[in-house]
């Protein structure tokens, strides 16, 4: 009922951690089975290690979150030798995915991230080409269609597990992305990373964060995520998983929908450790109450999907 496919990648169920928000799962063992999720997916893995920028680089808005981290990690020896391990151990047995999410700030790096991860045997990557909280290029990459194509075909060639490109929805036409994501060989999108966004401390008159402007998440940008998931889904042929505000099953579904294969939950899990593990449990009550199951909903939403009558 909850299975669901990216391209040769089998998941038990649809629910994923959106990268950056949930770490490696180590912390959120504590709170939650995750033997129950679909696939843990990395931070961003970059090939040196990063301070990323300097705080304040997190502020809450109306209904959502800004960030602007700026790929904080301790770099790919440092993930391999430590990160990786406890990611394999939480999965164990279990049948969750491990995918590990991606930075280059070259085609050159991301090549490399890809050759390293493959052979330590990760079940996929994610390549980040959309981070919008760095000066070296990771935005650019996915503002244009051309270096999109470039870097998910060296990617494709380096790697020997499925590849999923995350897109950034700061672009006038995601479609043009997706299309030129799909021509280079990705395996999957991921949609969408975030908004580009900025508060402002009047009193001080400056912007809150100290970069001034950051990438907005969280339940504001769900009509935006759904809206750009629909586009690629009905533009490109690989699967797409989608992002963006998720806070229950009912979302989910909205993205499954949509067109979506899998789903990410992020900002909610700042606020609900537990949450994926809950919304799995709830997805498994609605679609037996509506006698539907992932794949026969997914892309009902679609202009010219074929009908099909829930039970409830
Ligand atoms: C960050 O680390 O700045 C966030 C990652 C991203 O938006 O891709």
């Amino acid at each position: 009922m909850l299975t669901t496919t990216l391209g040769s990648l089998t998941l038990r169920n649809p629910v994923l951690s959106a990268s950056g928000t949930f770490g490696s799962g180590w912390e959120g063992r504590l709170f939650a089975d995750l033997r129950q999720v679909g696939a843990l997916v990395s931070k961003t893995v970059t090939v040196a290690p990063r301070p990323g920028n300097p705080p304040p680089r997190i502020h809450e808005t109306a209904s959502g979150m800004l960030n602007s981290i700026g790929l904080e990690n301790h770099g790919a020896d440092h993930f391999l030798a430590e990160t990786l391990p406890r990611m394999r151990e939480l999965a164990a047995d279990s049948g969750v995915r491990v995918i590990v999410n991606i930075g280059g700030e070259s085609v050159g790096e991301f090549v490399q991230l890809a050759e390293r991860f493959s052979a330590a045997g990760v079940d996929a990557l994610e390549v980040n080409l959309s981070c919008p909280n760095v000066q070296e290029g990771r935005l650019l990459f996915s503002t244009d269609p051309r270096l999109t194509e470039a870097a998910v075909r060296a990617v494709k060639r380096a790697a020997s597990v499925p590849v999923f490109a995350k897109l950034s929805p700061n672009v006038t036409d995601i479609v043009a992305i997706a299309r030129a994501a799909e021509q280079g060989g990705a395996d999957g999108l991921t949609a969408i990373n975030t908004l580009i966004g900025m508060a402002i401390d009047w009193r001080r008159r400056r912007p809150v964060l100290a970069r001034g402007i950051g990438g907005l998440s969280g339940p504001a940008i769900k009509p935006v995520a759904l809206r750009m998931v629909y586009e690629c889904a009905r533009s490109v042929r690989i699967p797409v998983i989608g992002v963006g505000g998720v806070r229950s099953a009912q979302d989910v579904l909205e993205f499954v929908c949509a067109g979506a294969s899998a789903v990410q939950v992020g900002t909610a899990q700042f606020t609900d450790p537990a949450l994926m593990v809950r919304i799995v449990g709830e997805l498994r009550t609605l679609l037996a109450a509506a006698g539907t199951t992932i794949r026969a909903l997914r892309g009902s939403a679609l202009p010219g999907a074929a009908p099909q009558e829930l039970r409830a």
